[in-house]
């Protein structure tokens, strides 16, 4: 049985966000929730702790250790014990780190189009955005970056998204290994979300940027919450490189006290039990990928994609439809949800973005819908 199979019945009675905010004939595929149960090790892991009461604080190192024996027997590369520690989520522990580590004013460089809490942790807390757009084939941008870095606002930090959200692009080593040198040279902290790091096509090398020794003075970002879809468990991990020490030094107080107990026991379990599970998700999901292509190229031709081997995410570029906004018009036109490009950065209004994470049939109706409303 696949695992992408449930139903839109099935899934109109979930109360989180993906299935809850549109009105109950509009097809959600936008936000990055995945349309699937749950693996039973993380549900039994779960269930034991509520039975046994097992509610308290969060305490020990057992989600880094899963972490490390993940990264050990996945990426061949096993982080110290104290190169991790715990942090609430992903993004409150960019937001710890870019707190403790930058002041009030500096530039922080991102890549737009890029993920909008990334916009938000900077500029929400009085930092300025540095943008270095990803080139047109969304590719990291090298001598744009370098030039950023020596430019009259040099930089204290640079965000990166490793795979990049929304377009799926998957780093090289090559790449993070420039990445690696610039920041070093120019005096840059670079802070790496790493959150879907598992979720690579199947045959896809990814590359943890704390493998490359380029890059020992980087900060990582992880969670199980992507992966294996656990966002309803609120739990994630600080991992420094072998350079990085003042960097957690640095982390503000409290940084490290906002983990859930359940989220730790989620994500820990999911880690332990459910490798095979999140590969067998990428098998599915590069299926759904091959399927949008045809769908496009047969039904939807003025949308453009490059698909590409990160995420669950697909980025369409709708600029050849002449319509104002494309995620409106899907919205009120097709009755399909999108996320609007506008919000992954001002120049994209002409993109939406598509999450793939669900059953065929449902990514066939979408497109088909779509396609009927031009
Ligand atoms: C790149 C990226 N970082 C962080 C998150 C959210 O992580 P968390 O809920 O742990 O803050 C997401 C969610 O989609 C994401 O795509």
């Amino acid at each position: 049985m696949a695992l992408f199979s449930l139903t839109e019945a099935e899934l109109r009675t979930r109360t989180s966000l993906k299935w809850q905010v549109f009105d109950p004939d509009v097809l959600p595929l936008w936000v990055a929730e995945m349309d699937l149960h749950q693996h039973p090790a993380v549900v039994d892991a779960v269930t034991d702790a509520m039975h046994t009461g097992d509610t308290g604080y969060p305490w020990g190192t057992r989600y880094a250790e899963a972490y490390a024996d993940m990264a050990e027997a996945r990426w061949g590369w096993r982080p110290a014990p104290e190169q991790v520690r715990r942090s609430g989520d992903v993004m409150n522990a960019i937001l710890a780190l870019l707190v403790g580590n930058t002041a009030e004013g500096d530039h922080i460089v991102i890549n737009p189009p890029v993920y909008p809490p990334f916009w938000q942790v900077i500029e929400g807390y009085r930092r300025h955005i540095t943008q270095v757009p990803l080139t047109a084939s969304g590719r990291l941008d090298l001598a744009a970056l370098e030039a950023a870095f020596t430019g009259p606002d040099a930089p204290a930090a640079y965000l990166l998204c490793s795979p990049h959200n929304p377009n799926g692009t998957v780093h090289t080593a090559d790449e993070l290994a420039a990445v690696g040198r610039l920041c070093a040279e120019h005096g840059v902290l670079l802070v790496v979300d790493e959150i879907h790091a598992v979720l690579v096509d199947p045959g896809v090398p990814f590359t943890p940027v704390l493998t490359v020794p380029e890059a020992q003075h980087a900060v990582v970002a992880f969670s199980a919450g992507k992966g294996w879809n656990l966002a309803a468990f609120k739990a994630g991990l600080f991992i420094r490189g072998t350079q990085a020490r003042t960097a957690f030094d640095n982390l503000p107080p409290l940084a490290n006290q906002s983990t859930s107990q359940m989220g730790t026991i989620a994500h820990t379990a999911a880690l332990r039990h459910a490798q095979g599970w999140v590969d067998e998700v990428m098998v599915e999901v590069a299926a759904n990928k091959r399927l949008l292509g045809e769908l496009l190229a047969d039904r939807l031709p003025g949308v453009s994609w490059t698909p590409a081997p990160g995420t669950y995410l697909a980025w369409l570029d709708c600029s050849a439809l002449g319509l104002d906004s494309p995620r409106n018009h899907f919205l009120t036109r097709a009755r399909v949800a999108l996320n609007d490009g506008t919000d992954f950065g001002a120049d994209y209004g002409q993109f939406v973005r598509m999450n793939l994470a669900t059953a065929p049939a449902i990514i066939t109706e979408a497109v088909e819908r779509m396609a009927a409303s031009l």
